[in-house]
């Protein structure tokens, strides 16, 4: 594990936007493909596919960290899958925000950066609200991203969701790719962007 946190040294530089991305088959994705294409063009953005680097599923749990500690902000993009992240984005979740690095006593290692979440979903704006089908809101599906952020002592960033992704033509999913790398470089102080 990763002991910056802990050395009580001077913390350590930090810049930028750690884009982690999980898509499992990103070879098929329109929106997420999209998505990724147009902010990891920003100079401001380290990509990190999960699935591309990982496709045995195992994670460089010091080289995430590391990775986790020297950024900012950490956005997480992904499509819904079963009202939750793409199974790989929970594990690296599971191996690497761990007790004494993430939370805990001495877990201090992503106190004050700031947690972005980015969302694909199948299904329409209309089917995420109490009288649609699926009965609860996005940020209700959302919400254990949003404690795990509240528990890690870091700030919660209204997230980007793009609904109905299937659905949309390329056009639509073009100006959605554009709005979301414009949301991503305003994360960052303007010194920072592009
Ligand atoms: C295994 C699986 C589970 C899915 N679960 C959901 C879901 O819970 N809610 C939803 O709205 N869409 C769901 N979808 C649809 C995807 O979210 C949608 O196809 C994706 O966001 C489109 O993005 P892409 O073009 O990058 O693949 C699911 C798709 C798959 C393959």
């Amino acid at each position: 594990m990763t002991t910056e946190a802990n050395t009580g040294g001077p913390p350590p530089a930090t810049s930028g936007v750690l884009l982690v991305l999980a898509h499992p088959a990103l070879e098929r994705s329109r929106a997420n493909r999209a998505m990724a294409k147009a902010a990891k063009g920003l100079s401001c953005v380290t990509f990190r596919d999960l699935y591309e680097t990982y496709p045995d599923f195992a994670v460089d749990i010091e080289a995430e960290q590391a990775s986790l500690v020297a950024h900012d902000v950490i956005a997480l993009q992904f499509p819904l899958y079963w009202y939750s992240t793409p199974a790989l984005m929970k594990e690296w979740l599971d191996l690497v925000w761990l007790h004494g690095f993430a939370y805990g006593h001495d877990g201090v290692a992503l106190k004050g950066k700031r947690l972005f979440v980015a969302c694909t979903t199948g299904a329409s704006a209309k089917a995420y609200h109490a009288q649609g089908y699926n009965r609860f809101s996005m940020d209700d599906f959302l919400r254990p991203l949003e404690q795990t952020a509240h528990l890690c002592g870091m700030t919660w960033e209204t997230p980007f969701v793009v609904h109905g992704a299937a659905v949309k033509d390329d056009d639509a999913l073009k100006a959605e790719a554009e709005r979301y790398k414009a949301r991503v470089a305003s994360l960052l102080p303007a010194q920072q962007e592009v």
